[in-house]
């Protein structure tokens, strides 16, 4: 079976058959669970962010919860909003949304606020982080019918979903053609920020090459640290496309950069193969509330090869 796939049936397709993943029902909260209400509560590393709490959620009193491990990686309410309105720009015939990597739920929240999407499927290996996720949706009014929550590791998901559909219960089968994926994956730790330029290649716990071959066969955008090497980035355009490349900002100062990387397929491409992509520079502020937006294009280098 090749990259796109329908309603085809697998061998574990049959009654009483188990499969290896399926939407997962609704997680209860933990121990490790928080709704910190004052500062007093809040472990020391993560009072800053604490600090910052109403531009990650500003419906934060709601009664939004995170995991204490959550607040280093979750995507800030503007941010997310804007990168949400940013991948719903996609080609119309892209319905269903994945969100690799849903940790307490900053982006799938905005991605299914959207309404641009069909489903969004959202997948988070940590059961507390999901509980959250699964919360927080909850607080901003998401619809539940728009997300399909999966407890999991999303490589593992990936590949089941390419190889091996008929072992993914059939509301996790989607069509890879028509599917956009968005990976905001750990960075390993506030270490990258002392890096001048960050090497996408020593990203820990995935590198830039474990992601993309995960990921090539589907148009993906990933949310990587704002100073990341971009010349690693533009090596992952297919011959003849470009990558744009986006800074998000806040208050002036860039929070993280996506990439927008085509799949690897002719039907995507925006290009003649063997043009040089033009280079654009664009920039635009907007009100406090949302991210001014500095968006470039890295330019493709023309292989459609892997880089290692
Ligand atoms: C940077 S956080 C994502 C933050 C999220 N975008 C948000 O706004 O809340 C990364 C998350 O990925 C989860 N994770 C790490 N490896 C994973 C995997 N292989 N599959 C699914 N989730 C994974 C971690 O538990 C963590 O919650």
């Amino acid at each position: 079976m090749g990259n796109s796939m329908g309603s085809e049936r697998g061998p574990e397709d049959g009654e009483g058959a188990g499969y290896s993943m399926e939407p997962a029902e609704k997680f209860p909260l933990t121990d490790v669970c928080h709704h910190y209400e004052g500062k007093h509560e809040v472990p020391w590393d993560i009072q800053k962010y604490f600090a910052q709490r109403y531009s990650i959620f500003s419906w934060y009193d709601e009664g939004v919860y995170l995991t204490d491990d959550a607040w280093f990686g979750v995507t800030p309410e503007p941010v997310a909003n804007q990168i949400a309105i940013d991948i719903g720009a996609a080609d119309e015939k892209k319905t269903i949304l994945i969100d690799a990597f849903a940790g307490a739920g900053g982006n799938t929240i905005a991605f299914a606020l959207s309404e641009r999407w069909k489903r969004v499927i959202a997948i988070e290996r940590d059961a507390s982080a999901l509980a959250c996720a699964q919360h927080n949706a909850e607080i901003y009014g998401v619809d539940p019918s728009m997300i399909t929550w999966i407890h999991g590791d999303s490589f593992e998901y990936l590949d089941a979903l390419a190889n091996h559909p008929g072992k993914l219960h059939p509301d996790l089968r989607v069509n890879m053609d028509t599917t956009v994926l968005f990976s905001s994956p750990p960075w390993g730790g506030p270490g990258y920020r002392s890096d001048e330029v960050f090497d996408l290649h020593t990203m820990r716990p995935y590198s830039l090459d474990q992601l993309h071959e995960a990921y090539k066969p589907m148009d993906h955008v990933l949310f990587l640290p704002r100073t990341s090497n971009i010349r690693q980035v533009a090596k992952l355009a297919p011959t003849g496309c470009k990558i744009e490349v986006v800074q998000y900002c806040m208050q002036g100062a860039s929070k993280a950069m996506a990439a927008y990387v085509p799949a690897r397929k002719p039907t995507s491409r925006d290009d003649k193969p063997g043009e040089e992509p033009p280079v654009e520079d664009r920039m635009s502020t907007d009100s406090d509330s949302s991210p001014s937006v500095e968006k470039s294009t890295a330019p493709a280098n023309g292989s459609d090869s892997s880089e290692s």
